[in-house]
């Protein structure tokens, strides 16, 4: 009997080896490995054997049906393998391969901040309002309070199209269409748009940047309104452990006019040397807003009569305020398209 597993485990060795299809797998697996394949029936003879030579002969078979079931898989690779480069010269075609990854983007950081900026706006009842982003001299300057040759327009370096045509210098004169388009209707709108200035590009400033404007017009709106608007708003887009500072300061278009800040993260607000960041120039406090109560003159170019109407109006700016928040020190990364810089946010 050793004899004829000898002789089985040779000849199946052989003819394995002499395959060259995967086709032709099939019939040999049935021939020496099937249930009803020839070593089977080796291992169904034992029975004629003397219950001594029994185990003996059994292991012995197992064996072989092993070695030839390992060979048997190799030899399946092999020719797999073989079919697989043959198939490729004749068609370069690869259905075996992965496919690439489908590469999927995500929102510009600029639109992420502007989209948390108007869902806490949006929670205190403002809409969204977009105004153009070429304007008039009349729009930009001249129905926000800034006469030609009013100093004031020192405060805004522009790019000018023509005589009459500028790029918008801040997102303002959005606050006169608003207010022509909602007359006699009381207003709560955000403007967000870009805006232009004609500045040498740095670190801090670019010649183009995203402004969010606010306006609210209506029949007894006061100081107070706006600072309590400003602090929720500051509180919801950085905690309520920030500190919110208000300002004295000079717009054309708003009388008051202030200016809103916050506390820097750095938590020191003794503005010495040896406190804050460089952040905030370590003074413990970064500029959020522009604002204050709409000049009367403003109200009367909307169509508004302030001795009726009054309003609160802020423009604040986006990038900045993103900037600070993830700790990038450099505004021009902003409109780099660069996408190491994109794909960390
Ligand atoms: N438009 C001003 C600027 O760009 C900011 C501002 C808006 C101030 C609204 C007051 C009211 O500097």
């Amino acid at each position: 009997m050793l004899e004829q597993i000898n002789m089985l485990r040779e000849k199946g060795q052989n003819e394995l080896n002499a395959l060259n299809s995967t086709d032709q797998l099939p019939e040999w697996y049935y021939r020496y490995l099937g249930r009803k394949g020839d070593l089977t029936s080796l291992l169904k003879q034992l029975g004629t054997l003397s219950s001594e030579e029994r185990p003996a002969m059994g292991k012995v078979i197992n064996e072989v049906k092993q070695e030839l079931q390992e060979s048997f898989e190799l030899r399946q690779k092999t020719l797999r393998e073989t079919n697989l480069s043959q198939q490729l010269e004749i068609d370069d075609l690869d259905v075996t391969l992965p496919g690439r990854p489908c590469t999927t983007g995500h929102l510009h950081l600029t639109t992420q901040t502007l989209r948390r900026i108007y869902k806490i706006f949006q929670e205190m009842g403002f809409q969204v309002y977009e105004a153009p982003e070429v304007e008039s001299d009349e729009f930009n300057f001249q129905l926000l309070n800034i006469p030609e040759y009013h100093p004031a327009r020192d405060m805004w370096d522009t790019f000018w199209v023509n005589d009459e045509v500028v790029l918008r210098t801040h997102t303002s004169p959005g606050q006169i269409w608003a207010m022509r388009e909602y007359y006699p209707e009381p207003i709560r709108v955000i403007l967000p748009g870009k805006c232009y200035r004609f500045e040498q590009i740095t670190p801090r400033s670019e010649h183009q940047f995203f402004q969010v404007e606010g306006l609210a017009i209506g029949k007894n709106i006061r100081l107070t309104d706006l600072i309590g608007v400003m602090s929720e708003f500051a509180h919801k887009m950085y905690g309520v452990e920030r500190k919110v500072r208000f300002r004295g300061s000079y717009f054309p278009f708003t009388e008051p006019s202030i200016e809103i800040d916050m506390s820097c993260s750095c938590g020191e607000e003794d503005g010495t040397e040896s406190s804050g960041c460089r952040l905030c120039k370590y003074t413990g406090w970064l500029e959020v807003a522009g604002a204050g109560m709409v000049h009367p003159a403003v109200l009367r170019n909307g169509g508004y009569d302030p001795e009726e109407w009054s309003g609160f109006a802020f423009g604040m700016g986006v990038e900045r305020p993103a900037l600070l928040k993830h700790n990038i020190d450099d505004i021009r990364y902003f409109y780099g398209n660069d996408l190491r810089f994109l794909q960390q946010f």
